[in-house]
Parts: structure tokens; sequence; C-alpha cells
């Protein structure tokens, strides 16, 4: 087949994915790991008629002002606030996301963050790794708090927050949720959880997840005056992304002993970490990994691929464009 499309892959990616778009469209793609500046991504964009992208890569309308030729952006994520999306359309832009394949592995991923905060794994860890594991066993040391039992509360109940909440069930777990909407009894149901305000979440919560989108209106979601409203021995979960949390009111609250412990997979300003929660032995911190499980950053990244295809008029079940 003669290719007429090229493509820009803005990251490394799995070689048999790369493989695969290959078959339809010439692939341009980096193999260094790295955040592209605007203009990088303004002049790369300008020479292809479609692109996978990254979070950290920011395509807003002056990436875009003047492109003529792009036609798609997709993105080796499901949330998409590294897009403009009124710019896009704008532009006539289509744009896509990975939606529904990370959902139960980054759910497991949020337990992870939740049960290793709760019990000072990181912390133990990093304490027997540096050999002061000396005496025999003290009795009243390394105390976490319980898990199991306790009631859950959860900001943001799509389809990741649901997937949380589903293994809730099984911890004995009843769990609160806040939402723009509530679901339907069913799911309430299956997932033993009930809607109240956030306020009454944050009250209430013995621990926290937050799983809702970022945007302006979310930003800072949980800031000082949230954080004063729960149980010093709750443990907070971001999972969601860096913005939603005031990481410097949450060092604080963390340090003082407002709030028993913290598990971050997301940071305002990431790669950037506040140094705050740098310091601490009670935050458990990761570098955004929620969905890294081997398969499903392949099926994210094989979905970006069929997005690109699909929008440049390949069908999904390959080798005939439509135009
Ligand atoms: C997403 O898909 O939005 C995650 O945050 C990245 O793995």
């Amino acid at each position: 087949m003669s290719k007429s499309h090229s493509v820009w892959v803005s990251r490394p990616l799995f070689p048999e994915v790369l493989a695969h778009l290959a078959q339809y469209v010439h692939v341009h793609a980096e193999t260094e790991d790295r955040k592209h500046s605007s203009a990088e991504l303004r002049e790369k964009l300008a020479a292809v008629d479609g692109a996978i992208v990254a979070l950290s890569d920011r395509i807003d309308g002056n990436v875009i002002a003047g492109n003529q030729r792009l036609r798609v952006v997709s993105n080796l994520a499901v949330g998409y606030n590294n897009f403009d999306v009124p710019a896009l359309t704008a532009a006539g832009i289509l744009a896509t996301n990975t939606p529904d394949v990370l959902n139960e592995t980054t759910a497991d991923y949020a337990w992870a963050l939740l049960l290793a905060a709760a019990r000072r794994v990181s912390s133990a860890e990093r304490w027997l790794r540096a050999g002061h594991w000396r005496g025999g066993m003290r009795f009243d040391d390394w105390l976490g708090v319980d898990v199991h039992g306790k009631t859950l509360g959860i900001l943001g109940m799509g389809r990741i927050g649901q997937a949380i909440a589903r293994r809730a069930c099984g911890f004995g777990m009843p769990v609160l949720y806040h939402n723009r909407s509530r679901l339907p009894q069913t799911v309430e149901h299956d997932c033993c959880a009930t809607w109240v305000e956030k306020s009454e979440l944050l009250k209430r919560a013995d621990h926290l997840m937050l799983v809702l989108p970022y945007s302006a209106q979310n930003h800072h979601a949980i800031g000082a005056a949230e954080l004063a409203l729960m149980k010093s021995t709750a443990v907070l979960v971001n999972i969601a992304r860096g913005g939603i949390v005031d990481d410097a009111a949450l060092a604080v609250a963390l340090r003082e002993g407002r709030v028993a412990a913290a598990g971050l997979d997301v940071f305002e300003g990431e790669p950037a970490v506040h140094p705050a929660l740098r310091e601490l032995d009670n935050a458990v911190l990761s570098p955004h990994i929620a969905s890294a499980s081997a398969d499903t950053r392949r099926a994210m990244a094989q979905l970006a691929a069929d997005n690109l295809l699909a929008a440049l008029g390949y069908g999904p079940d390959a080798g005939h464009p439509r135009s």
C-alpha cells in the first residue's frame, strides 16, 4: 500500500505498536522520553497529519495556530487536561484518548497506594534497607492504620472510581462517594456506595481516594480547608491529577499529623515534586505509574494507535483507507 499520511509519536512506544502503525502511515517516533516545548510541538505537528502524544505534551491554541495539515492528536492517556479541546475543535482537529482499558489496573494501583501508605510499607522498607533492623520486633513500633472495615471515601466516581469501589466491598468497606451526578441504584449497590455531599464525604471518610478529572473548577479541590475537615487517622490517595490537591497544604497537614498519611501518584507541576512532600516519611510517592502494567500500557498504546488510524480513515480491521 502506498502511504499518504505521516504521523509523529512524541515518546518511545512499544515496537509492535509502531510496526502496526507503519503498515499504514509513515511514522516518525521519538526515541527519547522527554517533555517537548511549545516551539518543538508546533514544529513537529506542522509536518504531520496525526500525532500520538503524552500527558506532558501541552497541545493548545499556540501549538496548532496556522496548522493546516494536522487532523488528529491521540493522547496516550484517558485524562486529556493537556489538550485545549475548544482550540482543537475550532481548528477542526480530532482529539482522542484511551478510556476503559486502564480502569482495573489503575484501581489496583490506588489500592496499592492506600495499603502502602496506611501500613507504612515504603518507610519500613527504607528503614530495613538502611540496616536499622537490629533488635527483635518492637511490639509497639511500625503501627499503621487499618484499612479493612473502614469507610472509604471516593471523590469522582467515573469508571475508575467505580472499579476502586467494587474492590472496597471485598475489604468489608462501605463507600461514600461524591460526584456531579448520582450513579444508578444498581451501580451504587454493586459498588457498596452511597452518594453524599463533598463536605460530608471529607468528614466521614476514614480514607479518601481522589479519582476526579482535572479541570479549572477542580483546581485545588483539596486544599487547606478541605484537609481540615478530614480525620487525623485518614489516608489520602491521589491517582487523579496533580493540581487537584494543593500539595503545599497537604505537606503541612501531613507534617502536623492532621492527616495520617498519603499515597500520591500525581503532583502539581510533575515531574517536579513539592520538596516538603519529599521530606515526609508518611507520604508514599510514585512517578505517575497507576496505569503502568505491561498489559495495560500495551493496550493503551494500541488504542491510541487505533484511534489515530481511524481518524485518518483506516478501518480498525486494517488496511483499507476510507479516503
Ligand atoms: C491517564 O491515562 O490519564 C493516566 O493518568 C496516565 O496513565
